[in-house]
């Protein structure tokens, strides 16, 4: 009997959730150490109500938001998702082109496996940002600047919430790694589950071969673990991405207001405030509580947008409604894309769409100017 389409994002996890080898499916899903940090981000979100305004003619509607002067047809960006690309064939260029379609900007990660280039050529016209962790190899670094930058995207996103890597105990549990080390409680894994194993791996092994991770520094190199986190990261490298990238330069993972002051300060374009989908510091506060501190300290001198567990319509309205300038959705897209392709990609950013229209009608506003923080309403215990 043909399934009905999903009809909200936890559908399309649970399309997924039926495709995808446990490994992968885990490893998308799950946090780190006790996952209290996802739960966090769910309740904080639950806990804020929105308080509706009526009787206001919201016939006519718009979502579109502008992002440094150039529009975005939602107040929605895909946020860096290292694995995209193993969950459907060519699941990078894939869910770039849903979002191109979609006119909303696609952010390619460091860990992805397509090259920055590919993307850019297999989803021509949209607005691409590229994620950078920064490594050991800096020289490596710099190329992978300089060839985002050519390559034509808008943004570099430096993700600074990862100067160690974080602990997912699941991941070890499952044998899984990436780059993948075939293990065979793996090869188990991903044997049963065939439509996986033939629509993704044996498709890549008959056309390109098994994909690694492409924005790695390969051959000789003058440091140490050249591909690892560089734990030593601090202000004067965001200096430096400053001078050498022309386009926005956007940090992702601030928390506290005086990290994003000195963001300010280091002359970056926007911040994501984010906990990395609580995949990172399982004690975390929540995003969405982060998000009032730091918006006070930025006062409006640049873009601050938020992720982490936005799931909903209400829950990207109410960011907006308190003053980010947009929302970065991860999972909700990756279940798209693992789902099915790119029209999963775009069926999850409709989903969000007309979620977000529904509820900016039903609390009074025709555009996204008109949500402020006066929706806002909180228990006071
Ligand atoms: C499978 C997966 C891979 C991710 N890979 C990266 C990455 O390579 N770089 C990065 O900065 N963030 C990465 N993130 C974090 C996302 O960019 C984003 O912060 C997070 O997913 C937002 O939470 P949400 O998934 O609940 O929307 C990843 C998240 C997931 C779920």
């Amino acid at each position: 009997m043909k399934q009905p389409p999903a009809q909200n994002i936890a559908d399309l996890r649970a399309i997924a959730k039926r495709r995808l080898p446990r490994a992968l499916f885990e490893y998308v899903d799950r946090g780190a150490e006790d996952e209290v940090a996802i739960d966090t981000n769910r309740r904080a979100l639950e806990q804020i109500k929105l308080r509706p305004r009526v009787l206001r003619g919201v016939a006519v509607r718009s979502a579109q938001q502008m992002l440094w002067g150039e529009p975005m047809a939602l107040p929605i960006a895909i946020a860096p998702t290292a694995v995209a690309g193993m969950l459907w064939h060519d699941g990078d260029v894939q869910s770039a082109r849903a979002a191109v379609a979609a006119g909303i900007p696609y952010t390619l990660s460091t860990f992805s496996v397509t090259a920055l280039e590919k993307v850019a050529e297999g989803a021509p016209g949209g607005r691409l940002w590229f994620q950078l962790y920064v490594m050991n190899d800096r020289d490596h670094m710099r190329q992978l600047v300089r060839r985002a930058w050519n390559a034509g995207y808008e943004a570099l996103m430096v993700t600074v919430d990862g100067p160690v890597a974080p602990k997912r105990e699941y991941n070890i549990r499952n044998g899984f790694n990436m780059p993948i080390t075939w293990g065979p409680r793996l090869m188990w894994d991903f044997a049963t589950h065939p439509r996986w194993l033939l629509g993704v791996a044996a498709r890549y092994k008959l056309t390109t071969g098994i994909p690694g991770m492409v924005h790695h520094a390969t051959g000789p190199s003058s440091v140490k673990d050249p591909n690892k986190s560089d734990a030593s990261l601090n202000w004067d490298t965001i200096r430096e991405l400053r001078a050498l990238f022309p386009g926005k330069l956007l940090l992702k993972g601030i928390l506290h207001p005086d990290d994003a002051r000195m963001a300010l300060d280091a002359g970056v374009d926007g911040i994501v405030v984010s906990n990395h989908g609580g995949r990172s510091l399982d004690a975390s506060l929540a995003t969405i509580d982060a998000l009032p501190d730091v918006l006070r300290a930025v006062d409006g001198r640049m873009p601050v947008m938020v992720d982490s567990a936005f799931y909903r319509g209400s829950d990207i309205v109410k960011a907006l409604a308190m003053g980010a300038g947009a929302v970065l959705v991860g999972r909700a897209a990756v279940w798209g894309v693992a789902a099915s392709g790119q029209a999963g990609v775009s069926h999850a950013i409709g989903i969000l769409g007309e979620e977000i229209d529904r509820v900016m009608a039903q609390t009074g506003c025709t555009r996204l100017s008109e949500l402020s923080p006066h929706l806002i309403w909180r228990p006071r215990y």
